[in-house]
């Protein structure tokens, strides 16, 4: 594939990846505004109709697609998803001053801002062509992700029935897991640059699969368990559905990290 294309099949990508996720969010967010909250009501209404139709757009081109065009397609993503963002910081700003009480708690307002800020992130570093270096990548990448699968555990933890009492307890210790992942993460983000040999960052890869795949194949259970009326729980169907998808979006990158690592030169 020659550079245009490549650039081009990588925005496609992302913009159909997290456009969708943006998507949803904001459905998740207006599910959980009262009826005594219409302004909000439609605010996110709009955003779930602007991502839809970014989700349209994006679908329409091919990866032979003109890279002007791609660039402009990512500009569009970039500014919906950053008025998105400054919804979301709102909301929580509502929820944390008592303004408002919805059904969305802050962490997941949160996350959900964090997850837009990531995808503005990648959407500027796609269009301005940086690609960050491998082992910059790799610790980045486990301290936004590990701290994203652990909340979505503490989420399934929350959302579930009192009465599911042992997968509540299984949410919770896979959560805890991924807490302590996460540090293990942050400490070596700080011991940079000594942290970055591939022997460290191999076996920071190893554990987080491992890890991850456990919380992946949890999740999987208890989106079947929703979607055959067998789990007692306020878990949206499209929310289970979310949270593994996002999920294995990290474990194929920890997959492409490992193959790029064992590619390059070993220290
Ligand atoms: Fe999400
Ligand atoms: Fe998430």
């Amino acid at each position: 594939m020659c550079m245009s294309n490549l650039f081009v099949n990588r925005s496609l990508e992302e913009v159909q990846f997290w456009g969708r996720i943006m998507k949803e969010h904001a459905l998740f967010l207006r599910l959980g505004f009262t009826v005594d909250q219409p302004k909000l009501i439609q605010e996110a209404s709009h955003f779930h109709n602007l991502f839809e139709s970014i989700e349209e757009k994006s679908v329409s081109f091919t990866d032979n697609a003109d890279r002007e065009h791609i660039v402009r397609l990512n500009m569009e993503t970039y500014q919906a998803t950053s008025h998105l963002w400054a919804f979301e910081r709102k909301v929580l700003e509502l929820i944390l001053s008592c303004k408002i009480i919805t059904n969305s708690y802050p962490l997941f307002v949160d996350h959900a801002s964090r997850e837009a800020a990531y995808f503005m992130n990648r959407i500027e570093q796609l269009n301005k062509g940086i690609l960050e270096p491998l082992p910059d990548a790799v610790i980045n990448e486990n301290v936004f992700f590990l701290r994203i699968m652990s909340d979505h555990a503490k989420f399934i933890s929350h959302l579930l029935d009192p009465s599911e009492r042992n997968l509540i307890t299984e949410a919770a210790d896979l959560s805890y897991q991924l807490d302590q992942l996460l540090f293990q993460a942050v400490d070596l983000e700080a011991m940079r640059p000594a942290s970055q040999t591939g022997r460290v960052l191999s076996r920071l890869i190893e554990e987080s699969r491992l890890t991850v795949q456990s919380l992946y194949d949890f999740k999987r259970t208890i989106k079947e368990m929703v979607e055959e009326c067998r789990l007692r729980s306020v878990i949206h169907p499209l929310l289970a559905d979310h949270m593994l998808r996002e999920a294995q979006r990290f474990l194929d990158l920890l997959d492409r990290f490992e193959a790029s690592l064992t590619a390059g030169p070993k220290d």
